[in-house]
């Protein structure tokens, strides 16, 4: 039989669950997800607890050690484990990593989106600069609170535009709803007027047509532009953009993209732009951030991530990329897959696939390692050429 630890998870090698094991674990999450949820009810009634301090007035949200968990019938999922990061004011940050690295996960932690019970922040801070000296630590927010930021502060861009708008309604009353919402105090006729304004400035042509139309009346393209004034209504400080391209052929793809940067620059907000695309990211990015395995690898200017890749894995993706005029005869791809997200190893989650590993590799997993005044990377053959951050925190489970 498969041995156990104790959160649950089976010990490595082991390739079935019992009965008995099953129950185990499912009774272990019982528990902890019933103490994590009264942990934050009693948060959300302190303001003290949501309350806090930018490190730098010059970010909109800051991502510090931040560890969210899955307490799922398999054992304790690990999706973003010690995430820190920054987005800065009027910047568009990109977000890149492959699939199932905890892009998503990240930000619906900063939305409050996560399903809940089984999908927890169990460390760490998120902070939203509230422009008044002080910010809300998301963690603890209530959800009073969030329903304002939401829509409001800070808005979202879905993957797949046919499921995230509803097919019953008509799109204009869609964008209304958002508005209304946000502004009790408008007259339909403010409303109108703003919804039929924000399908403009989102390029729709036939903006009167459309407002009268349903969803599945538009093309991809245009659903997508809808999805953005719906997002953009309220001008809010912050969009995430999670892979707000993936649906769409190239040509409007390159449409939307360019159309959201201007959007962002008009109304003064940031984007966090979730993809695995790394050419969008390389047009569009200030800064990029490089996810593996759930957690942060390597971070800095778009400048640094294109033309001084430094962690082995970004060099791989770099070398995967297809690069117009650059002849190959065949695209570098990065060896093995990523680690399974309930039996993390203890040492460098990619010393596994990696061609450039030292002994170092098999000890801790590395700090962040400062490089350059804006360039971090977690790797051990930088330990000796730059300043040591610190390591990643990640939260024992066993003590939750
Ligand atoms: N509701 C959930 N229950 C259990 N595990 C989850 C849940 N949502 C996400 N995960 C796990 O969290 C990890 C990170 O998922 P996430 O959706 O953030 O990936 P991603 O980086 O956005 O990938 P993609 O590029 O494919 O969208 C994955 O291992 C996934 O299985
Ligand atoms: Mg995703």
């Amino acid at each position: 039989m498969a041995e156990n630890t104790k959160n649950g998870s089976k010990k490595k090698g082991a390739s079935y669950l019992s009965a008995r094991e099953s129950r185990r674990i499912t009774k272990y999450n019982r528990r902890v997800t019933k103490r994590l949820e009264k942990q934050r009810a009693d948060a959300n009634k302190d303001e003290n607890l949501y309350t806090t301090k930018m490190k730098d007035e010059g970010n909109v949200v800051e991502f510090d050690n931040v560890c969210t968990y899955f307490f799922t019938d398999a054992g304790t999922v690990k999706a973003v484990d010690g995430v820190t990061f920054n987005v800065p004011k009027c910047s568009t940050v990109g977000v890149v990593g492959e699939s199932g690295c905890g892009k998503s996960v990240t930000s619906l932690s900063l939305m409050q989106l996560l399903q809940r019970p089984q999908g927890q922040v169990v460390g760490g801070e998120i902070r939203f600069n509230k422009d008044d000296g002080t910010a809300y630590n998301i963690v603890n927010t209530p959800n009073e609170i969030m329903e304002k930021i939401r829509g409001n502060r800070i808005s979202m861009i879905f993957q797949e535009p046919m499921t995230s708008l509803n097919p019953v309604f008509r799109i204009g009353a869609q964008v209304d709803e958002v508005l209304k919402l946000h502004n009790p105090d408008w007259t339909e006729e403010q409303i109108k007027e703003r919804t039929l304004e924000m399908l403009d400035m989102v390029g729709i042509a036939n903006k009167e047509g459309v407002y009268k139309m349903y969803p599945h009346e538009l093309s991809g393209g245009m659903r997508q532009r809808v999805m953005i004034a719906i997002a953009l209504a309220c001008s809010p400080t912050l969009i995430i953009a999670d892979e707000p391209t993936t649906a769409l052929d190239v040509t409007i793809q390159a449409q939307i993209l360019d159309l959201l940067q201007n959007l962002k620059d008009r109304l003064q907000s940031s984007i966090m732009l979730i993809t695995h695309d790394l050419g969008v990211v390389a047009g569009m990015a200030d800064y990029v951030v490089v996810m593996y395995a759930g957690r942060v690898i390597e971070k800095g200017t778009a400048d640094d991530i294109f033309h001084h890749p430094s962690h082995p894995y970004t060099i791989g993706l770099m070398r995967s990329k297809p690069v117009v005029g650059k002849k190959v005869e065949e695209l570098y791809n990065i060896p093995g897959s990523v680690p399974n997200p309930v039996d993390m190893p203890n040492y460098c989650y990619y010393k596994d696939r990696c061609e450039m590993h030292c002994d170092r590799c098999s000890g801790d997993y590395p700090p962040e390692i400062r490089i350059s005044d804006t360039h971090v990377v977690s790797c051990w053959r930088y330990f000796d050429e730059g300043e040591v951050l610190g390591y990643p925190k990640s939260v024992n489970v066993e003590d939750l």
